[in-house]
């Protein structure tokens, strides 16, 4: 099987205003000095610190990603921002259907899709978002929810997705995010392997073997050993625990922990 590179990702949703980003990533780059670069690291900012924190990550060993993209290159679309925009801006990454965007901006599997395009098309990393609600999982949809959140949303585009260095998935149990209630390392493997498993049918064992599944919701120092011990858990989607440079380092270094 295919070695992946871990990959421990940032999301710092609404928080931070400009200085206060640069202050963060400012810190983190000076505690990743001499990181041994055993994971990729990556912080997804608030659109607004983006082009700031492109400078002051130049040559670390963090990488930068945006939180969402639209679509459409331009054009008359108010208030959103495109693929192109966002590589100029300094981005490799972009997160797309965080279950934020999907509970609270009307985000469903077809938009899920367009956006996944549009990042590709680009150049920039998707890492796609799924992930079940505590009363589906209570239900037992868990695996008939992210079978349709993956099939919905890398609907068409199978084909242009088998080299598995230019997507992740990012598999993030509602129940979990910002409540302090982590999957267990049993639980993240069991959808793990189901993704996997999955995108080997949808797409090929060649990408599925190589593909990174990230996992996120109440990741934290703590947990983040147990969780990355799993043979398919390949990295981390960090939320309030990555807006501390001290705690985000703790979570990067994890194998010394
Ligand atoms: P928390 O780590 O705060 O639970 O958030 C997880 C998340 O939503 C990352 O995208």
């Amino acid at each position: 099987m295919m070695a992946r590179m871990p990959l421990i990702a940032g999301n710092w949703k609404m928080y931070k205003t400009v200085p206060e980003a640069v202050e963060t990533a400012g810190a983190l780059v000076q505690r990743l000095a001499d990181y041994d670069e055993s994971a990729q690291v990556m912080i997804a900012p608030p659109f607004t610190a983006l082009a700031a924190l492109s400078r002051v990550l130049e040559g670390s060993p963090v990488a930068l990603g945006a939180q969402n993209l639209f679509w459409e290159k331009e054009g008359a679309f108010t208030g959103e921002i495109s693929g192109p925009m966002l590589v100029s801006a300094g981005c490799r990454f972009v997160l797309i259907g965080h279950s934020e965007r999907r509970q609270y901006f009307g985000e469903i599997d077809e938009t899920v899709c367009k956006r996944v395009r549009a990042a590709l098309d680009a150049g920039l990393i998707p890492v796609v978002c799924i992930g079940e609600t505590e009363s589906q999982r209570d239900a037992g949809e868990t695996f008939s929810i992210l079978d349709k959140q993956l099939s919905n949303g890398l609907k068409d585009i199978v084909l242009v997705l088998n080299d598995p260095a230019k997507w992740a998935v990012a598999y993030e149990p509602v129940w979990a995010i910002g409540t302090g209630k982590t999957a267990t390392s049993a639980q993240a493997q069991e959808v793990h392997s189901f993704v996997r498993e999955w995108v080997a049918k949808a797409v090929g064992q060649t990408t599925a073997d190589g593909l990174r599944i990230l996992y996120g919701g109440s990741v934290k120092p703590g947990n983040i050993a147990e969780l990355m011990a799993m043979p398919d858990v390949d990295g981390a989607l960090v939320g309030g625990a990555s807006l501390d440079p001290e705690t985000f380092e703790k979570i990067i270094r994890y194998q010394k922990s």
